[in-house]
């Protein structure tokens, strides 16, 4: 083992990356390999993926992490999210269909993991309170709580990887009248179960994946009606009976809402579906990316080193079309880094790279050039890694077809099939249609047959 030391926060599907990336490197054969400690604040690994069914503090008295819900199916095909070295056939001995629900790809984030031995640098309910940078020493300091044994513990590092997300601290926003609503206000955040709302007029607030999503969940599990008030635009989607679109709140008078066009309705419930804050309580100034969700955070190189101290890594920190893979991209770039493998070149050149990534980046105007600059932005990084071969650029494609698929039947584009780009099987058709599959568990998701087949071996059954 070499004299370097690294802290990676949080073991989410960034911070794993970056440990099965070491753990690449050392299965190939590389030694020196520098001496990892992963801190995490939850008891367990999977970051978003670890639902839980607490919301506000979690039993240490941190504040929950998780912002997954029951019944949240992956809203892209899973072919886009595909680790390049653990194809979903492997995992599940057979093919499944495009779009699996949370747990099912969870198992699949599991499955990678589970089948090397990268869980014993991981200390487990350790939130990161603190980090420094001793320009002299060149090295950083890392507090963590140690919630196991009571305890705050310091430790000395050469790299700090931040891999704690950045869709977990709600962004809240404030309309006139609010404080006197009398039924239930809360963030996508705390959302949980669809079955509360059943029988509900809803007020959705946000015009992207949250509200888009809550809203077809809610309108699947019995809400009443959905109603979706958008700041900037509409997300225009051609919605059932029962979801509709309106412009932004004005105020609310009792459990009325007033929009800006003039129309108003009563609501049993509100559910902010604004967005979320990137929040590093635990790193001071100079050290804290500060930024919006985008393709590409200003002040990091490769969208992922911090541009005024490189020892100081991103990871996943970007708005994502691209999950899994890109985390991995990146990892494996930083690694290469870390390793020596890859020099990073000097802070001009480096402002220079990012300056002309992010000249590309305004040039972005459609959804389908977003997709392409983040497959761009991944071949870049792949391209001078070990990274096993991916057809990034395809599933690219997959996701404009995604896109469209969505405009044609936002309820039912769930039922598409792709094929991989790893092992080139198309999936098979999800047997019924999304609406009416209400058990999204990993078992039942596994053993789903078609309305048709199970009628056929009825017949059978009969007959004989
Ligand atoms: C509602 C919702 C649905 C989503 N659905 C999909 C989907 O269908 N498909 C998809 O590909 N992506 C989806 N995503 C995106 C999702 O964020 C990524 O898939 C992925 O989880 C990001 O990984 P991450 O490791 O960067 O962050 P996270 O998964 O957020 O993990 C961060 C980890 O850091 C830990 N942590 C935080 N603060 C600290 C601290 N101070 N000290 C120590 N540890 C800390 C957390 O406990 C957590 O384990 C969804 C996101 C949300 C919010
Ligand atoms: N099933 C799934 O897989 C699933 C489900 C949900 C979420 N997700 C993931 O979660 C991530 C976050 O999605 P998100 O939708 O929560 O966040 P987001 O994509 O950042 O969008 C935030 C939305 O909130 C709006 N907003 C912000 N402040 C507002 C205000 N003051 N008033 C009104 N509207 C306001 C924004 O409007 P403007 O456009 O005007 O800025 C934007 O439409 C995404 O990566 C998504 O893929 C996945």
């Amino acid at each position: 083992m070499s004299n370097t030391k690294i802290a990676i926060l949080g073991a989410g599907p960034s911070g794993l990356a970056q440990l099965r990336a070491f753990e690449a490197a050392r299965l190939a054969g590389v030694k020196n390999l520098p001496e990892i400690i992963c801190y995490e604040k939850q008891n367990e690994i999977g970051g978003m993926w670890n639902y839980t069914w607490r919301t506000g503090l979690d039993r240490n008295g941190e504040p929950v992490h998780g912002s997954m819900y029951r019944y949240l199916w992956s809203n892209g095909p899973k072919e886009c999210l595909e680790f390049a070295d653990y194809s979903f056939e492997e995992h599940f001995g057979k093919p499944i269909p495009s779009y699996p629900p949370r747990e099912v790809l969870k198992d699949y984030i599991m499955g990678r993991i589970d089948k090397q031995d990268i869980r014993k640098y991981i200390r487990f309910e350790c939130p990161v309170r603190w980090v420094t940078f001793d320009d002299d020493t060149q090295k950083f300091t890392v507090t963590v709580m140690n919630h196991k044994t009571g305890e705050q513990e310091t430790g000395e590092f050469d790299y700090v990887v931040v891999a704690t997300g950045h869709f977990s601290t709600p962004n809240m926003p404030y309309f006139k009248g609010l404080e006197e609503f009398p039924n239930r206000v809360m963030h996508a955040h705390d959302f949980r179960d669809a079955l509360e709302f059943e029988g509900d007029d809803i007020l959705l607030v946000g015009g992207s994946y949250s509200a888009e999503d809550i809203g077809t969940q809610c309108y699947k599990y019995g809400t009443k009606s959905v109603t979706i008030s958008y700041r900037s635009q509409p997300l225009g989607y051609d919605w059932p009976e029962g979801i509709r679109e309106v412009p932004l709140i004005s105020h609310f008078e009792g459990d009325v809402a007033h929009f800006i066009d003039g129309t108003s309705q009563a609501f049993d419930a509100v559910i902010m579906c604004t967005g979320y804050l990137f929040h590093f309580p635990f790193l001071p100034d100079e050290l804290r990316l500060q930024t919006h969700n985008c393709l590409y955070p200003e002040n990091l190189y490769k969208g992922v080193f911090w541009q005024p101290n490189p020892k100081l890594i991103y990871l996943g920190m970007q708005d994502q079309y691209f999950t899994f893979n890109m985390f991995d991209a990146q990892a494996w770039y930083a690694r290469d880094v870390i390793l020596g493998e890859i020099e990073l070149p000097d802070l001009a050149t480096r402002e220079a790279d990012e300056k002309k990534w992010l000249a590309e980046y305004e040039k972005v105007q459609t959804v389908d050039q977003e997709i392409d600059f983040q497959a761009l932005y991944i071949r870049d990084l792949t391209n001078v890694t070990d990274y096993p071969e991916f057809a990034v650029e395809k599933q690219g494609e997959i996701f404009k077809q995604w896109q469209k698929d969505k405009k044609v039947d936002i309820m039912g584009f769930r039922e598409k099939s792709y094929r991989s780009t790893l092992t080139n099987t198309l999936a098979p058709e999800l047997p019924q249609p999304w609406l009416e599959i209400l058990d999204d568990t990993l078992d039942h998701f596994l053993n789903l047959t078609s309305i048709k087949e199970k009628k056929q071996k009825k017949q059978k059954k009969t007959a004989s």
